[in-house]
């Protein structure tokens, strides 16, 4: 009798930068993931767009992994494959942001595993972290840079000077944007995790809809330097955080001062905060992209569907969300230099009820500039004094607002 280890068949949905690299990982590590489960994975079949049938995978699959993308026909072939009573892993971060509910209860239903760690800021193993180790906590809030494209951007623009349009070009040139950056930029990929991340740490259903998400495509090299003044570091900022009995999740780039631990991290890299009263703050910081680093994270999820079990269980709140959440802001305004000017944007604020924590003014020949940073204050609150500030005849260009995270946690 032998005792070589028993084949565990995975199929391979999808051949892109994650599918190739799994294709090329999965083989490499198989003798050391037999070491540890007992079975040998073994990739048994790859479906792309020109080679592979769908059904021939399933019926020869213990398991499908999906690296394919988008919703179609990425939710039919998860469904069948749940439905057959296959283990599925995927990465598909907008597959689980618009139908995640629907597919976990249906996993639960057919007693398979669904795992999706890669979906959430690639290798960061941030989904383990919130399902298993952090479940005996009650969660507060999260932040998170969950976009490495956005990140690497923000990065470039503040290291080097260069335009938004600049950095998005060496973005694509180094393969860290898509071909066609637009869910990238505008925010919504960091909503679709956001929307994920959400629904684990407040067990509550999230959907995509349900996150307002704001891009980096208006940003300007300005901003970040005359921040840099004040102390600030710009990022795209995803938040969740449970408000009274409701829920604020949302999308925008934000000013953090150097204290967070966000504001330190760099490039491509994603990084996740989780707050919580008894922990303080959790950073887990790492890869949020590349093939080689995603594929560790699907492998890792392969594992995990080898030694059941670990389901996403139903949900147990159905949590509002808040409409008006308080945001701390950077306000950039071109005026006039006359005198009163200041005096009257600041009883405009004052008025508001909106609070001015520091000021950076400068001339500009014809005119001045002002950048205030102010502190927390409801959002409506804020728009309707930028509303007011900029109907002034003294004011020569819209202002300019950016949210700020008024948070340090460094001693
Ligand atoms: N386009 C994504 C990013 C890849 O830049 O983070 C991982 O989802």
């Amino acid at each position: 009798m032998s005792d070589a280890p028993a084949p565990f068949r995975v199929g391979l949905l999808g051949h892109g930068t994650v599918g190739s690299a799994v294709d090329l990982l999965l083989p490499e590590r198989a003798d050391a993931i037999a070491h540890v489960t007992g079975l040998r994975p073994e990739v048994t079949g790859v479906l792309t767009t020109s080679r592979g049938d769908f059904d021939e995978i399933l019926a020869s699959s213990d398991l499908i992994v999906e690296v394919m993308g988008g919703i179609h026909p990425a939710h039919e072939y998860v469904t069948r494959a749940i439905e057959a009573g296959k283990h599925v892993v995927t990465a598909n971060k907008q597959l689980l942001a618009e139908h995640g509910e629907e597919l976990w209860a249906l996993a639960r239903e057919h007693r398979v595993q669904l795992r999706f760690e890669a979906a959430v800021a690639g290798v960061v193993p941030v989904i383990r972290v919130l399902q298993e180790s952090l479940t005996g906590q009650h969660i507060d809030r999260l932040h998170g840079i969950v976009n490495g494209t956005t990140n690497f951007i923000l990065s470039q623009m503040a290291a080097t000077g260069a335009s938004y349009a600049e950095a998005l070009k060496e973005a694509q040139d180094l393969g860290y944007a898509e071909a066609d950056p637009t869910d990238d930029v505008s925010g919504k990929d960091a909503a679709a995790k956001m929307a994920i991340l959400a629904r684990l740490a407040f067990d509550t259903p999230v959907h995509l809809s349900d996150v307002p998400f704001e891009g980096i495509e208006h940003l300007t090299t300005e901003d970040i330097a005359y921040a840099r003044e004040l102390g600030l570091s710009l990022r795209l900022i995803g938040t969740a955080e449970r408000i009274g009995d409701e829920l604020a999740v949302r999308v925008h780039p934000a000013f953090l001062y150097a204290g967070h631990p966000l504001s330190s991290v760099d490039g491509p890299f994603n990084a996740v905060t989780i707050e919580s009263p008894a922990i303080t703050e959790i950073t887990l910081s790492g890869p949020g992209a590349g093939g080689p680093q995603t594929a560790t994270a699907v492998i890792g999820d392969v594992i995990s569907a080898m030694i059941p079990p670990a389901q996403t269980p139903p949900t147990q709140n159905k949590l509002g969300f808040v409409a008006d959440v308080e945001s701390s802001f950077y306000l950039h305004v071109e005026v006039a230099d006359r005198p009163g000017v200041l005096a009257q944007i600041a009883q405009v604020l004052g008025l508001q009820g909106v609070s001015v924590k520091s000021v950076v003014q400068k001339g500009t020949g014809t005119g001045a500039r002002l950048v205030l940073v102010v502190h927390p204050v409801l959002e409506s609150r804020f728009y309707g004094a930028v509303q007011l500030i900029a109907s002034k005849d003294f004011v020569t260009a819209t202002p300019r607002a950016i949210r700020v995270i008024d948070e340090e946690f460094a001693s």
